[in-house]
């Protein structure tokens, strides 16, 4: 049994979401095909995130206490840690992402739980995951060096040691005259193709 952590980070609802209609279908179509699995849903606007405190940074350095294990931020290490594969759903905000998640990520990025430092310098300790970005946007951007969304999770994600990343875009959305349903339905027959390989 693998588990799936599927992380969704925007405050628009169900129905309403570009970006969660495309990953909440890319979802359904993963629990079709992998029904001994379990999807741990993390609605980042329903957890606990904020930015990072003082008590934050004194948890980070308990690592290896077993008594700390449940502090709200090493809670989140420890699930990410855990978990076999992601999707992130995070529509474009300002040619990056909603900054909860880069929130959640100052939570996850943790030494001794998902990277580490060694004698040639950081290593992530998360082997053998698999990660996919789920992104609706206003505009079009594909590989433009001013998208700072997509490029900055990748790279984290390689940081961690993650290094099979795919990319769901469905772009042009706020375009005048564009046919947002068909856009939209584009993205899940993406979706339905990458699901297949996750
Ligand atoms: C706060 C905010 C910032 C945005 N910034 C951008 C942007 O920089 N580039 C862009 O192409 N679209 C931008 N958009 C438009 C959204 O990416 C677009 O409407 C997308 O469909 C939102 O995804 P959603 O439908 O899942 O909420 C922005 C929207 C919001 C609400």
């Amino acid at each position: 049994m693998r588990k799936v952590l599927y992380i969704k980070a925007n405050i628009k609802p169900e129905g309403i979401s570009r970006t969660f209609q495309v990953s909440d279908y890319f979802i359904e179509e993963y629990k079709k095909q992998h029904p001994e699995d379990e999807v741990i849903v993390l609605d980042l606007y329903q957890e606990n995130i904020d930015f990072l405190r003082p008590a934050d940074l004194e948890a980070m350095g308990q690592v290896n206490d077993e008594t700390k294990k449940d502090t709200t931020i090493l809670k989140y290490a420890y699930q990410f840690a855990e978990a076999d594969k992601y999707v992130f759903a995070a529509p474009m905000w300002n040619l990056g992402f909603p900054a909860i998640l880069k929130a959640y990520i100052d939570y996850i990025t943790i030494t001794g739980i998902t990277f580490h430092y060694t004698a040639e310098g950081p290593k992530g300790l998360l082997q053998n995951k698999k990660a996919v970005h789920i992104v609706a946007r206003g505009g079009e951007y594909g590989n433009a060096p001013y998208e700072m969304g997509d490029r900055y999770l990748k790279t984290i994600l390689n940081f961690l040691g993650v290094d099979n990343i795919q990319t769901i875009a469905i772009e042009n959305l706020d375009i005048v005259g564009a046919d947002v349903a068909a856009k939209v339905n584009e993205g899940k027959e993406k979706a339905g193709l990458v699901v297949k390989e996750f």
